[in-house]
């Protein structure tokens, strides 16, 4: 029988790419998401893309009952957690905001899992809990520190599921610590377009390109790196996405039982600001504007991966570079631009995913409703 797979948060940049590569695996797939910070077009597009069905259920992971009924209803064999706030900025302004969510979305659904009998977890964390890394590239035994209250939520979720594990050692997780995602899927119709001013490189180096933005600062330029600007560990969602299939894979496996890994997910190669505004550049095919201006507080001046680990036990790495991450960032920004460019019957009220597209609609298929 098929194996059925629980993506919270399946509707959200990561969720909506593992969401498409377990599709395409085979996997069955039930989507939980409240559409905070997302919108039900993307399922429909994932649907587009991969030409499977998805059943959707609205609904927020911090309701135990909800999510029990799901694992239940769907015969769920494992569980992928990627539901959550993840904005560094706004967790230092509200801490228990981020507590609230973050935390309670991981006791309720742990708790539902024990409920439901469901054993196997994958969850998104994060290599901000390596926080300044002191020695390159990063091994997953390097000490943790957080510097941020989301980091801390990574964290303390990771310790939780370690407690729940020694309790019951029929359980088994893998935490992803992800370094830096970017990129979109090769068709463009989904990828990242943050609401207001986005807080990562990335989003705000295309919002440059496509003229939204009048240039990028870049956040230091005396750094402790060959150029002087923030070397980071940059991986396309894509390469990611594939990483949580072989995460299931081997959870799936006997063996498994009672252990709890974690893993890094990134390229094992370290790019510069200045390096991702000229292979962005490149790929746009003309100048990007930058202004070097001070550093951004609790910036480390490099992180990058060791992703060995991952290798040896996922048998996963990275395939794309970054002039792919650049390009298909550029398609999906140029696709929305465009949409949002439509007559306004035609654009969403909220700008973020544009119903325009040049490829043919399929008709909407109602989502699948949970019934109480
Ligand atoms: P995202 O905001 O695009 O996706 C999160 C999804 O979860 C959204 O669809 C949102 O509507 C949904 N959601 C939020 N709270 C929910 C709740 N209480 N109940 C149900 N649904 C809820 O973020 P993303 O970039 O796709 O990140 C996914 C996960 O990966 C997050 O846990 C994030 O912390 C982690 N992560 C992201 C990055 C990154 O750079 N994007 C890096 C490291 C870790
Ligand atoms: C940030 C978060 C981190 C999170 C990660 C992925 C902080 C302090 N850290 O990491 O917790 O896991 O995003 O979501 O927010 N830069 C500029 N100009 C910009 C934006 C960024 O020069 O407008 C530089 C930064 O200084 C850094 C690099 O670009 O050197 C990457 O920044 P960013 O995309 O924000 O990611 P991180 O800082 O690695």
């Amino acid at each position: 029988m098929t194996k059925c797979i629980l993506a919270t948060g399946g509707a959200g940049y990561i969720g909506s790419h593992v969401v498409t590569e377990l599709l395409d695996a085979g996997y069955r797939v039930v989507i939980l998401d409240n559409f905070e910070n997302s919108d039900p077009d993307v399922v429909r597009r994932i649907k587009r893309i991969t030409g499977r069905n998805v059943s959707l259920v609205t609904g927020d992971v911090r309701d135990r009952g909800t999510v029990e009924r799901v694992l239940r209803m769907y015969n769920v064999d494992a569980v992928i957690h990627l539901a959550g706030k993840k904005a560094v900025g706004e967790s230092v302004a509200d801490p228990m905001l981020y507590f609230g969510d973050n935390l309670n979305g991981a006791i309720s659904l742990l708790t539902a899992m024990k409920g439901a009998g469901v054993s196997r977890l994958v969850f998104s964390s994060s290599a901000t809990v390596y926080g300044i890394p002191k020695t390159l590239p990063v091994t997953e035994s390097a000490r943790v520190s957080v510097t941020n209250p989301y980091g801390r939520t990574k964290l303390i979720i990771e310790e939780m599921i370690d407690d729940l594990i020694a309790s019951d050692p029929t359980f088994a997780a893998i935490s992803l610590r992800y370094f830096n995602p970017v990129g979109a899927h090769e068709t463009a119709l989904i990828g990242e377009n943050p609401r207001g001013i986005p807080n990562n490189l990335f989003p705000f180096v295309a919002q440059t390109a496509a003229g939204e933005r009048d240039r990028v600062q870049v956040f230091g330029g005396d750094y402790d790196t060959p150029d002087g600007t923030g070397m980071r560990d940059y991986i396309h969602v894509v390469d990611l996405a594939k990483g949580h299939v072989a995460a299931i894979r081997r959870m799936m496996s006997e063996n498994e039982t009672g252990q709890h890994r974690r893993i890094n997910l990134g390229t094992g190669t370290g790019y510069t600001v200045l390096q991702v505004i000229e292979a962005f550049s490149k790929a746009c095919g003309f100048p990007i504007p930058y202004a070097i201006v001070p550093r951004r507080a609790g910036d480390a001046a490099a992180s990058v991966a060791d992703p060995s680990y991952a290798k040896q036990c996922l048998g996963w790495r990275a395939t794309f570079g970054l002039d792919r991450m650049c390009q298909d960032q550029w398609a999906f920004n140029s696709r929305v631009q465009a949409a949002e460019k439509m007559p306004p019957s035609r654009t969403r009220p909220n700008g973020k995913m544009a119903e325009y597209s040049p490829l043919p609609q399929p008709p909407l298929v109602a989502p699948d409703r949970l019934h109480h």
